[in-house]
Order: structure tokens, then sequence, then C-alpha cells
């Protein structure tokens, strides 16, 4: 059976791709990738069917990975479809328990960075309206959390 993992940002176009993305490199690593699929989504509707942020894909690229898919908003469906919702933020944590209905779907909600074994960040921060670095910095923090949860949901 496989696990399904959702990845959720804001804008659906820098913080959640990458999330996927890193993610999906590192099941392809491990030849993990039939136990696990993985998909992102935004809470906002700003970017709905754009492509990952150029400046973020270039960041990924630099470490090998490469950003796919095209933005979407979180749908009502997901709580019931994903086994794991992973929030970058505590606002995007707060606005998924406002989207989920159900309570007994309360508890697939989670925040990225728990599984962070590196890093004492809480939130990935948004990089969106800052320089280059901060693009640098949402790869490095996401690889520590991805590597974190892919360790876990294993065990
Ligand atoms: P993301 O970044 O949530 O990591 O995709 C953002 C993208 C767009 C905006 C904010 C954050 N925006 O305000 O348009």
């Amino acid at each position: 059976m496989t696990q399904k993992l959702l990845f959720v940002c804001l804008g659906n176009i820098c913080r959640s791709p990458s999330a996927e993305g890193i993610m999906n490199h590192l099941l392809q690593q491990e030849q993990l990738t039939h136990a696990f699929t993985c998909d992102s989504a935004g809470t906002s509707g700003y970017h709905i069917g754009a492509d990952p942020d150029r400046r973020m894909a270039a960041a990924a690229l630099k470490k090998g990975i490469t950003l796919a898919g095209h933005s979407r908003r979180v749908h009502p469906e997901d709580f019931a479809n994903f086994d794991l919702i992973l929030a970058m933020d505590q606002s995007n944590y707060q606005d998924l328990k406002t989207l989920n209905t159900d309570p007994q779907y309360d508890p697939k909600i989670r925040m990225m960075c728990d599984f962070c074994t590196d890093h004492t960040d809480t939130d990935v921060p948004d990089p969106y309206y800052g320089g280059s670095s901060g693009f640098d910095y949402v790869i490095d923090l996401l690889l520590d959390a991805c590597s974190g949860l892919l360790s876990q949901l294993q065990q």
C-alpha cells in the first residue's frame, strides 16, 4: 500500500513544490518510489496553474533536483485522500485546520519542520519577497525535513 503525502504552503510555487521534488528525489535514491506518492498544494489561489517559481527551481537544480507540477489549491477531499498533510509554516497549519471540516482527519495535519534533525527552525520561511539566499536556505531546510520524515515513515 502506498502512503500518500501532501506538502502545503501558501502559493504552491516555492516551498511545497520543493518539498515534493526533494521527497521524490530521496525516494528515487532509496528505491522507494513504489511505496509513496507525493503531491503539493497551496492554501491560497494566487498562482493557480503556475509553474514552480523560477528562483526556487534554480535553487533546487543546484542540488540536482527538478521541480515539477502546476500550482493548485488545497481541495476539501485532500484531507480524506492523503495520509499525511505537511504544512510549511504555522499560518499554513492554521489555514489547513480551518479548511478541514472533519475532525477525524486533524491528526494528518503536521508541521514539516517537526521532522528536521539538523535544523531547529519551526517554520520553513517564505522566500518569495527575499533574495536568492532565502531560496537556497529553503532547499537545505527541506532536505533535512524530508530525510527525517522519510526515516520516520519507514519505521
Ligand atoms: P510559497 O511562496 O507559499 O512557498 O509558494 C509564496 C508564493 C507566492 C506568494 C507568497 C508566498 N504571494 O504572495 O504571491
